[in-house]
C-alpha cells in the first residue's frame, strides 16, 4: 500500500505530527537528512505503528500515492529551498509540497509562485501547539496554492485540535497567507507572554509575593475571563519545585530568547503603518532582557527610588488582573487590525472569525477569549477594530480603572510595564478625536515646508505658511509613505 503523505524532518515537531497522522489512520513515510534518526524513530516512538522509513528522497517519493504530498518540517530559510530543489526533479505535475515550519510569508509567496510555474502545488502552513499540540492536535493554518487544499484537507482537519466539533484548521488564503497568519499568532503569543510577565514582575518585585502565592492567583485567574493555555502553564511553572524543593522559577536566568517571528510581526506593522505597539514592546522587552550584563552594571550605577508598596495587596492584584485583560484586548485588536491591512495590501480574503476559531484550540494562544472575538466578527465581518465591538467596549471600560492603577503603581515602584503602558497609550490615543499631530504638522511645515491640512477647509487641500517671515512660499511635495 502506498503512503498517504511523506514527511521530511524528524525533529520533535515532525515526529509528533507523524504519530498524530498515524493515530488517525494515515499511512506516513518519513525521511531525515541524518538517516540514523529514521531508525531511531522507527525503533523508538514509532515502533508498532504503520509508519515506514525512506532513506533517500527517491525512495520517499516512490512510496507515495498520487498526487504525492510531501511535508517539510525542517528549519525555516535555506533548508526549505534546498529540499524544494531536490524534490522538483523527483515529482510529477500536480504533486504537492507542504512547508510546515515557521517560514517568513514572503518566502512562501515566492515559493508558491515558483513551484506553480513548475506545475507543483505548494502549501505553506503554520502549525502551532508545540510538541504536545503536534502530537495530539495542533492548530494548523494553511495557505498557498488552493488547488492543493482538497488533497491535504482530510489529513490536516483530522489531525488538528477539535473544539466543539470544529477542527482548528481552515484554508487561510493564497500564497503566504497561512504563514502570515501564523506570524501574527506568534506576535500575539509574544504579547500574551509579556503581559503575563509584567503581572508576575509587579506581584513578585512590587508586592513581594512568593511563587506559591502567585501560582494560586494565576490558577484563580485561569477560571475567569483570562482563562488560557499561557495562564495555565504560568501557574504550573510558578508551582514547580527544583530538586532542592525551592521554586525553579527563581533560578532561571532572566534573558529571553527569540527566533524572530515576533520581530517579523513588528517589522510588518511598521511596513504597513499599523500601530502594533504591544507586540513591538514585547519584542523590545526580550531584547532588553538579553542585555543582562549591561543591566547588572546599570543596576549598580543608576539609583532606583526607594519606594515600597504600601497599599492593599488584594486591591492591586485585582487591578493587575484588569490590566492584563485590557492589554490583551488591545493586543488582539492591534493584531487583527494588522491582518486587515495585510489582507488589503496583499489581496487576501482573510476570514477573521475563522482565524479566531482556528486559534481557539491546539495553539499556544488558545483561550476562551477567542470565542468573543469570533462572535464580534460574526456580528460584523468588516469590523474595523475589535475595540469598537460592544462586548469589548464593555470589557475594556470595566477594566479601565484597574489598568491605570496598575501602570501608575509600576511607575511609582520603578517596575517596567512596557506592554501594559503602551497598550494604555494606544487605547487613549485611539479614542482621542484630536491628537497633538496639529503641532507635529506645523513643525514639519516650519522646518521643511511639508504642508498641513486645516480643520476649517476640506480634506486634501494643503497649506504652507512662511512661519519666520523669511522662508520661501514654495511647499515641498505632500506624499506620504
Ligand atoms: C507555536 C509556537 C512555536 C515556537 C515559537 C517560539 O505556535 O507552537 O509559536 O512556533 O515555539 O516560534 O518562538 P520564540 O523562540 O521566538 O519565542
Amino acid at each position: 500500500m502506498q503512503a498517504d503523505i511523506g514527511l521530511i524532518g524528524l525533529a520533535v515537531m515532525g515526529q509528533n505530527l507523524v504519530l498524530n497522522m498515524n493515530d488517525h489512520g494515515f499511512k506516513v513515510v518519513v525521511h531525515n537528512r541524518s538517516t540514523n534518526k529514521i531508525d531511531d524513530f522507527l525503533n523508538g516512538p514509532a515502533r508498532g505503528t504503520d509508519v515506514v522509513g525512506a532513506y533517500s528522497l527517491e525512495e520517499l517519493v516512490n512510496k507515495l500515492e498520487s498526487p504525492r504530498k510531501v511535508m517539510l518540517m525542517v528549519k525555516a530559510g535555506e533548508v526549505v529551498d534546498h529540499y524544494i530543489e531536490k524534490l522538483i526533479p523527483l515529482l510529477d505535475a500536480g504533486d504537492i509540497i507542504i512547508d510546515g515550519g515557521n517560514s517568513l510569508f514572503t518566502d512562501t509567496n515566492r515559493r508558491t509562485i515558483y513551484l506553480a510555474e513548475k506545475n507543483i502545488r505548494f502549501i505553506g502552513t503554520g502549525v502551532s501547539g508545540g510538541e504536545e499540540g503536534a502530537r495530539h492536535g495542533p492548530s494548523i493554518m494553511p495557505g498557498g496554492n488552493k488547488e492543493a487544499w482538497p488533497y491535504v484537507k482530510p489529513i490536516f482537519q483530522k489531525i488538528a485540535a477539535q473544539v466543539d466539533g470544529e477542527p482548528c484548521c481552515h484554508w487561510v488564503g493564497e500564497n503566504g497567507a497561512g504563514h502570515y497568519v501564523k506570524m501574527i499568532h506568534n506576535g500575539i503569543e509574544y504579547g500574551d507572554m509579556q503581559v503575563i510577565c509584567e503581572a508576575y514582575h509587579l506581584m513578585s518585585q512590587g508586592l513581594g509575593l512568593e511563587p506559591d502565592e502567585m501560582q494560586g492567583i494565576f490558577s484563580e485567574w485561569n477560571k475567569g475571563a483570562l482563562s488560557s493555555y499561557l495562564i495555565e502553564i504560568t501557574a504550573n511553572i510558578l508551582g514547580y519545585k527544583d530538586e532542592d524543593g525551592a521554586p525553579l522559577i527563581n533560578k532561571i536566568l532572566d534573558t529571553a530568547g527569540q527566533k524572530g517571528t515576533g520581530k517579523w510581526t513588528g517589522m510588518n506593522a511598521l511596513e504597513l503603518g499599523i500601530p502594533l505597539t504591544l507586540i513591538a514592546e514585547s519584542v523590545f522587552a526580550r531584547c532588553l532582557s538579553a542585555q543582562k550584563d549591561e543591566r547588572v552594571v546599570a543596576a549598580e550605577i543608576l539609583p532606583k527610588p526607594a519606594v515600597k508598596f504600601t497599599g492593599d495587596k488584594q486591591t492591586i492584584i485585582g487591578a493587575i488582573h484588569d490590566a492584563l485583560h485590557a492589554s490583551k484586548i488591545i493586543s488582539y485588536a492591534q493584531g487583527f487590525s494588522l491582518m486587515r491591512e495585510a489582507a488589503k495590501e496583499y489581496q487576501w480574503n482573510l476570514n477573521y472569525g475563522e482565524i479566531a476559531l482556528m486559534w481557539r484550540g491546539g495553539c499556544i494562544i488558545r483561550s476562551q477569549f477567542l470565542n468573543d472575538i469570533k462572535k464580534a466578527y460574526d456580528k460584523q465581518p468588516d469590523l474595523k477594530n475589535l475595540l469598537l465591538d460592544d462586548f469589548f467596549v464593555d470589557a475594556i471600560s470595566q477594566a479601565d480603572a484597574g489598568w491605570r492603577k496598575t501602570v501608575v503603581q509600576g511607575i511609582e515602584l520603578a517596575i517596567p510595564t512596557p506592554a501594559f503602558g503602551s497598550a494604555l497609550s494606544y487605547y487613549d490615543g485611539y479614542r482621542t478625536a484630536r491628537l497633538p499631530a496639529n503641532l507635529l504638522q506645523a513643525q514639519r511645515d516650519y522646518f521643511g515646508a511639508h504642508t498641513y491640512e486645516r480643520i476649517d477647509r476640506p480634506r486634501g487641500e494643503f497649506f504652507h505658511t512662511d512661519w519666520t517671515g523669511h522662508g520661501g512660499k514654495t511647499a515641498s511635495s505632500t506624499y506620504n509613505v
